[in-house]
């Protein structure tokens, strides 16, 4: 798990050295992905590489090249089996702190084996609970930007009051949570807010929508309202860490009867069925 590639050298952890004056250090000038491997296998990848070379493109920064190699290489030398590829391309390093960078400046590419836990059935089955926020980000979440900080203060509002998420509204629309997407149910029907510049375009988002529609289920993507949220017969968060995280009470409002509800549990036997056969 320790083996790192950094700026073209595998390395480790604890032997790599950034730069002080990179601008992903000073800034939070970068972008990321997270990508599962499952049983060795890396899920999804062309559709986490697409959304990175989008997040570079909105930056103005250049695709970066053989980013699928370096990412075989580090799942062969890893021996577990199943973990996340972490990217992390920062606009690389200058010599003086400024806010205007140079026209040619190198990127700093960091890619590294992360684990995350995941949960079990029984915790699925019996749900999770989440806060509300108004979301104070800024308004190019649909950027998978390094900087972080407003997610972080957000997950960690959750986290420290013993909730599982954050869940965001703006202008009395829910966006996202604060490390995931959010699909709602009513009388049957999905609903998950419409893609837009205020949320991440979660490639675990975009494969329930298509497995869902599959398997005969309606999903609609549009504005969801502070109320709908509380009101709706189930919730859950989607992302690549953990697919589908069921949400049963909300602040203080239970959502439906109060355990994960019907099709909470469809898409996460799906989605578990769709891993394991991939
Ligand atoms: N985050 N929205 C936000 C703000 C996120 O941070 C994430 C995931 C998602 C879901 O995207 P996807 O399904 O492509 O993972 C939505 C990752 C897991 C993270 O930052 O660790």
């Amino acid at each position: 798990m320790d083996e790192i590639y950094l700026n073209g050298q595998y390395t480790s952890k604890s032997s790599a050295q950034i730069s002080v004056m990179d601008r992903g250090f000073l800034f939070g000038d970068g972008v990321y992905e997270l990508i599962p491997v499952f049983n060795k296998k890396v899920f999804l990848l062309h559709k986490h590489l697409n959304r990175l070379r989008n997040s570079l493109d909105l930056i103005g920064m250049k695709p970066i090249d053989d980013l699928e190699k370096v990412i075989d290489n580090l799942i062969s030398n890893n021996t577990k089996k199943n973990f996340f590829i972490y990217l992390h391309i920062t606009r690389g390093e200058q010599a003086h702190r400024n806010h205007v960078y140079p026209k040619s400046i190198e990127p700093t590419v960091l890619i590294m084996c992360e684990e995350y836990p995941s949960y079990n059935q029984d915790q699925i089955k019996i749900g999770f609970s989440a806060c509300i926020q108004e979301d104070f980000r800024w308004l190019k979440s649909n950027i998978k930007s390094i900087s972080l900080l407003g997610n972080v203060l957000l997950k960690n509002l959750a986290s420290s009051n013993n909730f599982y998420e954050t869940l965001l509204i703006r202008d009395n629309k829910l966006t996202e949570g604060s490390a995931s997407n959010v699909f709602i149910v009513k009388d049957k029907v999905v609903y998950t807010p419409k893609l837009s510049n205020e949320l991440l375009p979660g490639v675990t988002r975009d494969l329930l929508i298509d497995l869902l529609n599959n398997n005969g289920m309606k999903v609609i993507e549009s504005d969801i309202t502070q109320d709908e949220l509380l009101l709706s017969d189930e919730i859950w968060c989607s992302s690549s860490t953990n697919a589908v995280v069921p949400i049963v009470k909300v602040n203080d409002s239970i959502i439906g009867s109060g355990s994960t509800g019907e099709i909470s549990m469809l898409a996460h036997r799906i989605t578990k069925e769709f891993i394991d056969k991939y």
